[in-house]
Formats: structure tokens, C-alpha cells, sequence
């Protein structure tokens, strides 16, 4: 599985700490950046990288980390095909998969712990899709964003 993972500054150590936890476990990352916390940068600019790669395909599903997790989370919610989940504990990271198929998982680094962080990643990459009943609901999604297109003429 690719993964792409990406931050701001709020959410640069989270990220250095679940970078680690993914390679140890094997997944092909990629690390949008920022490198370091030590200057501000802008959430919409990591988060729109690591969208962008999932939305094309480029990578399987993102993980994105700013100070509360909601920047990041209303950027790749606009990324077509995206369905970002921002979670602070397990249980909404199983459902956020289970019933929503989340391709992306957003973490506050400033609202979140470590350890409940490395937690929330492992279920969230260790539950698959339900199917079924949710997977209509999910098209319903993806209706709605091909109507908006439509609609707005932004289909790029
Ligand atoms: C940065 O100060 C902060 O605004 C950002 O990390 C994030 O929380 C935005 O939603």
C-alpha cells in the first residue's frame, strides 16, 4: 500500500513519529513535506499535495496532520473521490472505514497525544470497508460531487 502523509508546522513532529510507525510496517511512503516545525508554513499547500495524490491515484490513501485537524480536513474534503476523517480516537477511525471508507485520516497534532495518534493509525489502517448497505451511500457521495461539478463547471 502507498501511502502519502503530509502536515503544517503544527503537525510536523506528529508526522515524523507516524512516518516512522508506517515504514516500520512496510507501506511504500511518501512524505509531502514539511521537513521540519521550526517555520510556519500553510496547511491548504500539504494538505492539497497529499489530496491531490490520493484523489489521482498516485497514492492509496493519505494521512494529514495540522494543529487541530480541521484545516486539514476541509482541504481534502474538497479533492474529488476524497472522504478525509478526522479522528481522536479508535472507534471513529474503525467506523470512519468500515462504514465511510476513508481514504484519508486527519489528526490534530495539538489535540492528540502520541499514543492515542499511533492507536487511532493502526486501527484506521487495520479495518477494511463493510460493503453492502454503505457502499450505496458512498455513491450517493460521489453523485453529488459530479452534480456539483456539473453544476459549477469545475471538473478539473
Ligand atoms: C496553525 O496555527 C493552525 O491554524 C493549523 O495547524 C490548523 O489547526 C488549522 O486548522
Amino acid at each position: 500500500m502507498i501511502i502519502a502523509i503530509g502536515s503544517d508546522h503544527a503537525g510536523a513532529d506528529l508526522k515524523r513519529e507516524l512516518a516512522a510507525l508506517l515504514e516500520s510496517r512496510g507501506v511504500a511512503l511518501i512524505d509531502a513535506g514539511p521537513d521540519g516545525s521550526s517555520s510556519s508554513v500553510d496547511y491548504p499547500d500539504y494538505g492539497g499535495k497529499v489530496s491531490l495524490m490520493v484523489s489521482g491515484g498516485k497514492a492509496d490513501r493519505g494521512v494529514l496532520i495540522c494543529g487541530t485537524g480541521i484545516g486539514m480536513s476541509i482541504v481534502a474534503n474538497k479533492f474529488p473521490g476524497i472522504r478525509a476523517a478526522l479522528c481522536s480516537e479508535p472507534l471513529s477511525a474503525r467506523l470512519s472505514r468500515q462504514h465511510n471508507d476513508s481514504n484519508i485520516l486527519v489528526l490534530g497534532g495539538r489535540m492528540i497525544g502520541p499514543v492515542m495518534a499511533r492507536e487511532v493509525l493502526e486501527v484506521w489502517l487495520d479495518t477494511a470497508f463493510e460493503g453492502g448497505r454503505h457502499a450505496g451511500r458512498l455513491m450517493k457521495i460521489t453523485n453529488i460531487e459530479e452534480n456539483i461539478e456539473k453544476k459549477t463547471g469545475n471538473n478539473s
